[in-house]
């Protein structure tokens, strides 16, 4: 990767607000809410890496890495068709030596919410976002705020480690009827399909009132009236630590939910004004 960063002729020399190589990590099967980060990316610095690697670390035993979507070819054309200068997709072999030792950890912040349902799971994310900084080096990281959790960790970890890169955030692309873009998204039925909207339709209940109890209870009744739903957590979080909070709390606020339906894990979340 640095070999390529010098056949681009990528010196380090960024501009202020504008990187000179942005780095946009996926797990491939591509869809618009790639493509906006990309969009991003390219925005904030004069080449787009993206990375695609399917991380075994991140999945917990019974997830579906196996089943996970891999659609190389077609994630290829979507890169070059925005503009894409390089795309990094190692194997496993390439990323991880057979004795590994050393990963990173995510904290407190690690087992709380998402890290609740899936232990391990975000320290799996932090690790490879590292190795993948490492590996290519770039002055901007994009990532969407759909993974909420994921995208404060990754803040925490370039502030606790002080890590040489700039992290943007990019807005949340959904379907016209409101459900998030997700690479799993291709799982559900078209009866599940209805069923997901419950989520969005939960967040957007939520956004509408003003105290956290009020938040909490109007998405929760959105889910409470699908029993298709099996509901992980509804929660209204800090924004930065992902801790709930609490009922006097003034200012900007998460409301994220996990939920399955069918076979298939889904989440989402808003951010919200409260008090
Ligand atoms: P993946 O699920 O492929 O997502 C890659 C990036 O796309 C993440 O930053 C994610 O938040 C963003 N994204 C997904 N759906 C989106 C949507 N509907 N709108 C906007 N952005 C969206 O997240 C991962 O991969 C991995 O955990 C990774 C960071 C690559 C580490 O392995």
């Amino acid at each position: 990767m640095l070999k390529a960063r010098e056949a681009l002729g990528i010196g380090a020399g960024a501009s202020p607000g504008r990187g000179a190589l942005a780095l946009v990590p996926t797990m491939g099967a591509l869809h618009e809410g790639h493509r906006s980060l990309i969009r991003l990316a390219r925005e904030r610095a004069a080449h787009v890496a993206v990375s695609i690697f399917v991380n075994p670390l991140q999945f917990g035993p019974t997830e579906d890495f196996s089943r996970y979507p891999r659609t190389f070819d077609a994630d290829l054309e979507v890169c070059e068709a925005e503009g894409v200068s390089v795309v990094f997709a190692p194997s496993a072999e390439d990323m991880y030596l057979p004795d590994r030792q050393v990963g990173v950890s995510a904290g407190g912040m690690g087992s709380v919410v998402e890290g609740e349902f899936r232990p391990g799971h975000l320290d799996g994310v932090l690790t490879v976002v590292l190795k993948l900084f490492n590996l290519v080096q770039p002055d901007v990281a994009v990532f969407g705020q759909k993974d909420a959790q994921q995208l404060a960790v990754i803040r925490r970890m370039v502030a606790d480690l002080n890590l040489p890169v700039s992290i943007v955030g990019g807005p949340t692309v959904r379907e016209p009827d409101g459900l998030a873009l997700s690479s799993r998204n291709r799982y559900l039925s078209s009866e599940d399909r209805v069923t997901a909207l419950a989520l969005s339709r939960a967040l957007t209940a939520g956004a509408g009132r003003h105290a956290p109890a009020e938040i909490r209870r109007a998405a929760l009744a959105v889910l409470e009236a699908e029993p298709s739903l099996a509901l992980d957590y509804l929660v209204l979080v800090d924004p930065a630590t992902f801790t709930e909070v609490g009922d006097d709390h003034t200012g900007e606020a998460i409301l994220a939910v996990a939920a399955r339906v069918g076979s298939t894990r889904l989440i989402d979340n808003v951010t919200l004004g409260v008090g």
